[in-house]
């Protein structure tokens, strides 16, 4: 197959991407704030004073990083529970069932266990009341300062940065009640320290927090190998997934199908795993909308649509962010756009769309069509070929890529039988 097209629309140009562990957990972090709606930078801020906490205790600096990384992404199971669900501070019990589901996620991760036992206890009560059972000493450290650093960074929301000193004092009070009973009395005595500084304060403006956590804390700084990037994003693909009960293994699907394709029309080695991470990343920004729309089987209403329309450039958004990815972002929020600009949310035509973004496209169409939901029939292979020649006629899709799905059909079929992800065929 020739596409005639520069390089540069090909190609991701860098040769290796070494993402450290901490530009994956900050990453994790963005995407999982947009659960906890109403607090901006809830993970930041929970991995800023967990930090601080776990300095001046004295934890030794492997622990200190443990730590701060499990904050980063410690409300991981919120996806399973429910919607933008801000925690209730004083809903102790209700709140297990994303710990356990946070433990379950973190428990399938080789590098990725260290976290689940952390998570599992972050909403414990000194005096055993939660739904683990445990209590007092039997909370791992992490757990305990992350517990307290959670309900702070909750209770400590004001609207500009000086207004943060006028709610220290009812956050120290609360604190104060709760200690010996929600909290490890040496952790609250630990954090009046802590708060004596109005800095710290200060530094929980969601503005600064961010800036704090990527420069001050030191979060390990190993590189992740393409492996385990995958291995990370299909976490953050399953949040996603999880938030409907229609599109199970969605993102897993587009990742197979687009790596394939791609493989196919020749990419390279590295490219082809980079396709699998856009397609895994590609509906990441569905966090921020409500799964009653994306699971309502009738037409959307026009402001319904609206929201909807939002999802690829938050995925935008969130990897924007990320360094070295550009090619991801590029492919992942792209998904969207058709080739005569009748797409979204860029509205970009032929020349500015990169074959990988193409692949992206066709990719998540046959995907969905392919997969079951519960409010229409099943469509058939060529029944979906037909839909997308029709896309191919409208100038809204590339032929060349439908024809790739069509002449590799019996190995189209297999890959999405799958569940897992895999260099199944290629
Ligand atoms: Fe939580
Ligand atoms: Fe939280
Ligand atoms: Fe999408």
């Amino acid at each position: 197959m020739k596409y005639g097209l520069d390089m540069h629309l090909y190609s991701s140009f860098v040769e290796k991407v070494e993402l450290s562990v901490k530009d994956v957990f900050l990453l994790f972090s963005s995407v999982l704030d947009y659960f906890v709606s109403g607090v901006r930078a809830h993970h930041l801020a929970v991995a800023f004073i967990s930090f601080e906490i776990a300095m001046r205790m004295g934890l030794d600096e492997d622990k200190v990083e443990c730590l701060t990384d499990a904050a980063l992404i410690h409300d991981i199971g919120l996806g399973g529970v429910g919607e933008g669900t801000i925690e209730d501070p004083d809903s102790i019990e209700l709140d297990f069932h994303h710990c356990e589901l946070g433990y379950k996620m973190l428990k399938k991760v080789p590098w990725a266990d260290k976290y689940a036992e952390v998570i599992l206890h972050h909403h414990d009560t000194w005096d055993g009341r939660s739904g683990s059972g445990a209590k007092g000493d039997e909370i791992p450290i992490g757990s305990r300062i992350i517990f307290l650093a959670d309900r702070v960074a909750v209770k400590s929301y004001a609207e500009d940065i000086a207004s943060l000193l006028n709610v220290r004092h009812s956050v120290l009070d609360y604190v104060r009640s709760k200690s010996g009973t929600y909290f490890d009395l040496d952790v609250v005595g630990t954090f009046e320290k802590v708060a004596e500084r109005e800095a710290f304060w200060f530094s929980l403006d969601p503005k600064v927090v961010g800036r704090l956590v990527r420069e001050n804390v030191p979060v390990r700084n190993r590189l992740f190998s393409v492996p385990e990037m995958i291995t990370a994003y299909t976490l953050l693909a399953d949040i996603v997934d999880f938030k409907s009960q229609f599109t199970r293994n969605h993102s897993i699907n587009v990742a197979n199908l687009a790596a394939f394709l791609a493989a196919k029309a020749n990419f390279s080695e590295f490219d082809t795993d980079m396709m699998m991470l856009g397609g895994l990343l590609h509906d990441i920004g569905k966090v921020a909308v409500p799964s009653y729309i994306l699971d309502k089987p009738g037409r959307l209403t026009q402001q319904e649509f609206n929201i909807m329309k939002a999802h690829p450039y938050i995925t935008h958004l969130v990897l924007q962010s990320v360094p070295k990815f550009e090619f991801v972002d590029m492919v992942a929020s792209l998904h969207h756009e058709r080739l005569n600009g009748t797409g979204y949310p860029f509205h970009l035509t032929k020349r500015h769309l990169s074959i990988g973004a193409r692949i992206m496209a066709v990719a998540d169409v046959f995907s969905a069509l392919y997969e079951h939901r519960p409010y229409r029939r099943d469509f058939k292979f060529d029944e979906i070929i037909d839909i997308l020649m029709g896309m191919v006629t409208n100038g809204e899709i590339d032929m060349d890529i439908v024809d790739l799905i069509a002449k590799n059909r019996d190995e189209v079929v297999y890959l999405l039988r799958q569940e897992v992800l895999g260099k199944i065929i290629y």
